[in-house]
């Protein structure tokens, strides 16, 4: 059985896998669009400085290669049937293109979402008009065109330019149920006609999140079974929601999916649950719920939402596929270099992801912390890391002090998984003590920190402050 919060890094297809036949209430998901471009998560400080570079979130671009052509030999084989056909079908039309190694990619695992929900349950896949006419034939495969309920239309508004076509302002999303005859679905309401609109009284509420929203009481005299095209705002650049997820939704929108297809206590899966909007609508919702992404950084996002909004729950989130002893963070350090130095930065210190990935520095990631007022305008202070799975030597200390002095660092961890030589920690201390200019608080300046002290519950010396990863 399934904790009521789990969180899981990993790929989705291999961690569906493992879970059981029928044990979920609902999927409501938003994989990559397939829109051929990666996304960056904009690196912006609290001094609230535009954003001068950007840092890779994940990509959302596909190649036909091994995997697609393993993946699409398995649909056609192992899987056969109406998916097979479907899929043998596609390649005639589409050949060996991105499209069809996306297409393959979400193919094996909507037949895994599909073996994962229980009778009463439902899928809501979230997709865009580039790809939505491709997935709703394998959807039909997989679940059987009986099984469609809504293509939902959500409309929303925000600023472009002017281009030679009709704006484009919707994203589909694709809602089937397991079975029809006997889903799970409970009917939402909307005002009788858009006049009617605001006829209720306005009020202001706060969620269980603290943030404002605006609303009208019920005007239950004029309502009408809701919809299939849903007007609901995208966040913008201002909004409290925002953490930076450069493919973050709109909480109101994934409430409005599980308020119709779940009740409370029941199990709702994103497999790819990116900063966990869906997870976050399911908790404000007293619903259980299941995230999956591969990136150490979406995980890490979804532990600050939870450490944020709902800070009492902060240990009953399970978490698994990131290291949980020595052994594991070091056997990461040498099967996934990168993949160590995202974990160390995002989860360990839970600083913010270093933006320039390419040509960093020597920076892998930074904290930025308030020290108190100067000539009455806030100031901060900067933290910053290095990390270091393999070798090292005295030589990589002198260039970490190096670029702790180009950055104006405050403070550097230089993060290891092997112990410090003598001479190392010497040079270490000649970049001599910091002390905070409000708190009661000193640390040297450098502190070499050996990754297998996280086991021990022990972390390095940091000055407070609130923590942002995107
Ligand atoms: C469009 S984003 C989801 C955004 C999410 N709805 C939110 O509001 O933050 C898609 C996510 O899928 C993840 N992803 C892509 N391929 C994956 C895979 N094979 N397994 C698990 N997650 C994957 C990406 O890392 C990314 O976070």
């Amino acid at each position: 059985m399934h904790n009521n919060r789990t969180l899981i890094r990993g790929d989705n297809l291999e961690e569906m896998r493992k879970l059981s036949d029928e044990s979920v209430d609902l999927i409501a998901t938003d994989p990559p669009f397939n829109s051929k471009r990666d996304y960056f998560v904009p690196y912006r400080d609290e001094r609230g400085q535009q954003p001068d570079s950007l840092v890779k979130a994940f990509t959302d671009t596909w190649t036909w290669g091994e995997a697609a052509e393993e993946t699409c030999e398995h649909l056609i084989v192992e899987e056969g049937g109406q998916i097979g056909a479907t899929i043998q079908g596609l390649q005639v039309f589409l050949n060996e293109t991105p499209m069809m190694a996306y297409l393959v990619m979400m193919a094996a695992r909507i037949v895994e979402m599909h073996r994962l929900l229980k009778p009463t349950g439902s899928l809501y896949l979230h997709c865009d008009p580039a790809a939505s006419h491709y997935l709703k034939i394998i959807l039909d495969a997989v679940f059987g065109n009986r099984n469609f309920q809504n293509e939902i239309v959500w409309a929303y508004q925000r600023w472009t330019g002017a281009t030679n076509q009709f704006q484009r302002m919707h994203d589909i999303i694709l809602f089937y149920a397991k079975d029809r005859k006997s889903l799970q679905f409970n009917t939402l309401t909307e005002p009788y006609s858009p006049k009617s609109k605001h006829k209720g009284k306005r009020v202001t509420t706060v969620d269980s999140r603290g943030i404002l929203e605006q609303t009208y009481t019920e005007d239950t005299s004029r309502q009408k079974a809701m919809r299939d095209i849903w007007e609901i705002s995208y966040l913008n650049s201002q909004s409290k929601e925002r953490v930076g997820y450069p493919t973050q939704k709109p909480i109101a929108l994934y409430k409005r999916i599980i308020q119709a297809s779940s009740n409370e206590g029941a199990l709702v899966l994103d497999p790819f649950c990116g900063c966990g909007t869906t997870l976050m609508a399911a908790e404000e919702l007293d619903r259980r719920w299941l995230g999956i992404d591969l990136t150490y950084l979406a995980i890490g996002a979804v532990r600050i939402q939870v450490e944020k909004f709902f800070p009492q729950l902060r240990d009953s989130v399970i978490i698994t596929g990131t290291p949980e002893d020595a052994e594991t963070a070091l056997a990461l350090a040498r099967s996934n270099p990168a993949g160590f130095e995202e974990w160390c930065v995002t989860h360990v210190l839970k600083f913010k992801s270093n933006a320039k990935k390419v040509a960093d520095g020597g920076i892998d990631g930074t904290f930025t912390f308030p020290v108190g007022r100067v000539k009455g305008r806030k100031a901060y202070g900067d933290m910053v890391a290095q990390v270091k799975g393999g070798r090292y030597t005295l030589s990589h200390i002198r260039d970490f002090r190096t670029a702790m002095q180009n950055a104006q660092a405050d403070l550097g961890v230089f993060v290891v998984t092997r112990q410090p030589t003598r001479g190392m920690q010497d040079e270490a201390r000649r970049a001599g003590t910091y002390q905070h200019p409000v708190l009661d608080m000193s640390a040297p300046r450098l502190q070499i920190y050996q990754i297998q002290d996280y086991f021990t519950d022990i972390l390095p010396k940091m000055p407070l402050g609130e923590r942002v990863l995107l």
